[in-house]
């Protein structure tokens, strides 16, 4: 009997009562090898020493002062290390408590933003279809994700949804990758100017897709042609990082692989690593300019921001990434979980592509590698992977509707930054014993 209400009102749920480096132990000693640190969060592992000390010293300091009247010594430190090591000209970082406040926050520091400089009817956010930035009506406004989206429909904001950059699906093909990436790009342009781009407050996208596609990067030229769009129409624009950054792929921010630089970034996830809820919009000198210069006041707030231990634990993970010079075991790693998967799943009858970037993996499964047609839906290969996983001691994150919200499926792996070689290989095992047994599930 649970009094919890879990989100699976039917599931019988394992408890899970430690961790340890890459494993999760539950309350009958059953371990998991935790391959993608839940859902891309615990980048450190379970039981970071250097991480617990932190939390547990700020604890003893000064756990809450409301930010209405205190900063407080973690705060200041971790924006100032986050301002420092972000792209281009950032000025200020703004802490919450997860993803989805950080994607409201910059949807509205979006909007004042444009309100303070005169051009109140900036009003609309353009993101794009397949794309997750949050459960709150704000950030679920923005997703294109349309599974989660479809019961709260009439909750949410009418903004405009373009496609993604899904080259494996949508790339024709006579189109090099750079030509498919500039004509999605182009659909900003042509969705600007179809709505007024009086009306356009910011453009959203994630940089590398989670959840919804996989681990899908944007092709080569893609986030330079948005930025130049965006520019053109005085539209911001904001990398959602909140899954793919803080080191996720081998650079600290996932976009700088691309050499683009944002007007907002927003990150959670391994900003904190799982030790504490957190999140972070950082703003451009610009952006912070208009607000400081203007009212000087930015009209959002909750209760739990910049929380005094939320701040010291993802100070003490950030201090970890980079005296251990994790960002170095990424890459490697990265080549090394590349190659494993290839060798596993390069003639697999059902894997018709593997992608990602460093430990930031995705696996889309289909029923025939030729027409790439996928598994019926009703057949909800994704959940029998995890079951199968999650039956041998493994997690990872398969998801469904990969391709619109109903057909297609991927799994998602993004093991924590410090799984070794040899647990990669373990993992690409598991992995492997999970997707086989899921399908021969429906085969037999
Ligand atoms: C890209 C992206 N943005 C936003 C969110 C929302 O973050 P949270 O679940 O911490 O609210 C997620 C969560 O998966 C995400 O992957």
């Amino acid at each position: 009997m649970s009094y919890v209400f879990h989100r699976d009102t039917r599931a019988d749920m394992p408890v899970v009562v430690r961790g340890e480096g890459i494993w999760i132990e539950d309350s009958n000693g059953k371990r998991y090898l935790d391959a993608s640190g839940g859902a891309a969060v615990s980048c450190l592992g379970h039981s970071h020493e250097r991480v617990i000390a932190a939390v547990r010293d700020q604890v003893g300091r000064i756990a809450f002062a409301h930010t209405g009247a205190f900063s407080s010594e973690p705060a200041e430190q971790l924006a100032e290390l986050m301002v420092r090591n972000a792209p281009g000209r950032m000025a200020r970082a703004l802490f919450v408590s997860g993803g989805s406040e950080a994607t409201e926050a910059a949807i509205k520091l979006a909007r004042q933003y444009h309100m303070e400089r005169g051009e109140p009817s900036r009003h609309r956010i353009i993101a794009r279809r397949q794309s997750y930035h949050g459960n709150t009506l704000g950030a679920l406004s923005a997703s294109g994700n349309m599974a989660r989206r479809a019961l709260y429909q009439p909750y949410l904001q009418d903004w405009s949804h373009i496609a993604p950059c899904y080259p494996y699906r949508d790339r024709h093909h006579d189109e090099t990758e750079e030509a498919y990436g500039l004509r999605v790009a182009d659909e900003l342009e042509t969705e600007i100017l179809r709505v007024g781009p009086e009306t356009v407050s910011a453009f959203i996208l994630e940089p590398v897709v989670g959840a919804t596609l996989g681990a899908v990067a944007a092709v080569p030229g893609y986030l330079a042609r948005v930025r130049t769009i965006c520019d053109r129409y005085g539209v911001l624009l904001m990398f959602d990082e909140v899954m793919c950054g803080m080191g996720r792929t081998g650079t600290l921010y996932a976009s700088e692989f691309d050499g683009v630089v944002a007007d907002i970034y927003i990150v959670a996830k391994g900003l904190g690593a799982g030790y504490q809820p957190i999140g972070a919009v950082i703003a451009s000198e610009g952006v912070y300019a208009a607000i400081h210069d203007g009212s000087g006041f930015f009209q959002h707030g909750h209760t739990y921001m910049g929380h005094p231990v939320a701040c010291a634990a993802a100070l003490a993970v950030q201090v970890a990434i980079r005296e251990e010079g994790l960002l170095a075991r990424v890459q490697a790693g990265g080549a090394t979980l590349r190659a494993l998967l290839e060798e596993r799943f390069g003639n697999h009858a059902h894997v018709g592509e593997i992608r990602g970037r460093g430990y930031f993996v995705g696996l889309e499964l289909v029923a025939d590698r030729t027409s790439k047609a996928t598994f019926d839906p009703a057949l909800a290969m994704h959940s029998r992977v995890k079951t199968a996983a999650m039956e041998n001691g493994l997690i990872c994150y398969p998801m469904g509707g990969t391709i619109d919200g109903k057909s297609g499926d991927h799994v998602l792996v993004a093991p924590p930054y410090i799984t070794t070689d040899d647990e990669l290989a373990e993992i690409v095992e598991r992995v492997g014993d999970a997707i086989d047994r899921a399908i021969s599930s429906v085969s037999h």
